[in-house]
């Protein structure tokens, strides 16, 4: 399988390394354009990929071609690649805001797949969401999901109108917790905690309790009240967050990704 990236940051990266690392492509298979030389470089050393700053040599040839770079890059980037597509070449964007039509268009080429990955897919962890176009076979579907599930886990939706919501929710979700990490570190610290062991405490928490829900199986209520004695500490650490209206707050937070989403992709 020859996969040509066109651009070549975090992202583009991530899928790099998951692709190699799961052996669905060979170093020689992966041709990488990138505009910037040093990451050019980069990429080269550390992955022994081909890399190229002609656009016209990483798509020719390959079979799928990833497009990696910023939305704010798409518009600049879509007349250079636009006509180099034949047939059988499958485009699968990772542009956060950029729609099937938009990208179909753009590039004069109707086999495309869109996903939408996440930044814990840097150590293959990734949540991706991803959809195509009526005009992409199954076969190239059943490429883009191993090149997808390289990344981490990954779900298929029919509609695309499911891309938007995965934003608001996998996509920017990363950030959300990072916050509520960084929030409970600083309360650790704050009750008398060194910073160092709060930090400890803090991420294993998290994974602890993400890991018992996913293998458990259990419903987060269940599992809530496992850890809640009667007259208890952790009753008392509850009623606080509901009084602050965190339910509320964090379904507020996933409406507003949800809506900027949604505007950003009619831009
Ligand atoms: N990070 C996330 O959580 C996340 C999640 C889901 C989807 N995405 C999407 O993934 C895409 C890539 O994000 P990223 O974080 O990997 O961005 P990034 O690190 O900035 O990588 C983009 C790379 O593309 C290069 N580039 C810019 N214009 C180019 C052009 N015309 N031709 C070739 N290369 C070009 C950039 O070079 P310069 O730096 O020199 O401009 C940069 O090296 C974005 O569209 C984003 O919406 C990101």
């Amino acid at each position: 399988m020859q996969i040509a990236f066109i651009g070549g940051g975090v992202m583009g990266e991530a899928m790099i390394r998951g692709i190699l690392s799961k052996g669905l492509a060979t170093p020689e298979e992966i041709i990488a354009n990138d505009i910037s030389g040093p990451r050019r470089s980069t990429l080269a050393e550390n992955y022994r990929i081909r890399t190229t700053e002609d656009y016209g040599i990483a798509v020719k040839g390959a079979n799928i071609i990833v497009i990696a770079v910023k939305p704010q890059n798409l518009s600049e980037l879509m007349p250079e690649l636009k006509d180099r597509f034949v047939r059988g070449h499958l485009v699968l964007s990772i542009v956060a805001g950029a729609s099937l039509v938009t990208i179909a268009n753009g590039l004069g080429h109707k086999s495309v797949v869109r996903a939408m990955p996440n930044t814990p897919a840097q150590i293959g962890e990734g949540m991706s969401v991803w959809t195509a176009s009526s005009e992409v076979s199954e076969s190239q579907k059943e490429v883009a999901k191993s090149i997808l599930g390289a990344l981490g886990k990954e779900i298929y939706v029919s509609d695309e109108k499911y891309i938007d919501m995965a934003t608001a929710i996998s996509g920017s979700g990363p950030a959300y917790i990072f916050l509520v990490i960084e929030a409970l570190i600083d309360a650790a610290v704050h009750i008398g905690w060194p910073r160092e062991t709060a930090g400890e405490l803090v991420l294993q928490t998290v994974l602890g309790a993400t890991r018992l829900a996913q293998e458990t199986g259990k419903h987060p209520v269940e599992l809530r009240n496992m850890v809640t004695s009667p007259g208890g500490t952790t009753v008392e650490g509850l009623l606080q967050l509901e009084e602050g209206g965190l339910r509320a707050l964090l379904a507020h937070a996933v409406i507003a990704a949800y809506e900027k989403a949604k505007i950003l992709e009619r831009e």
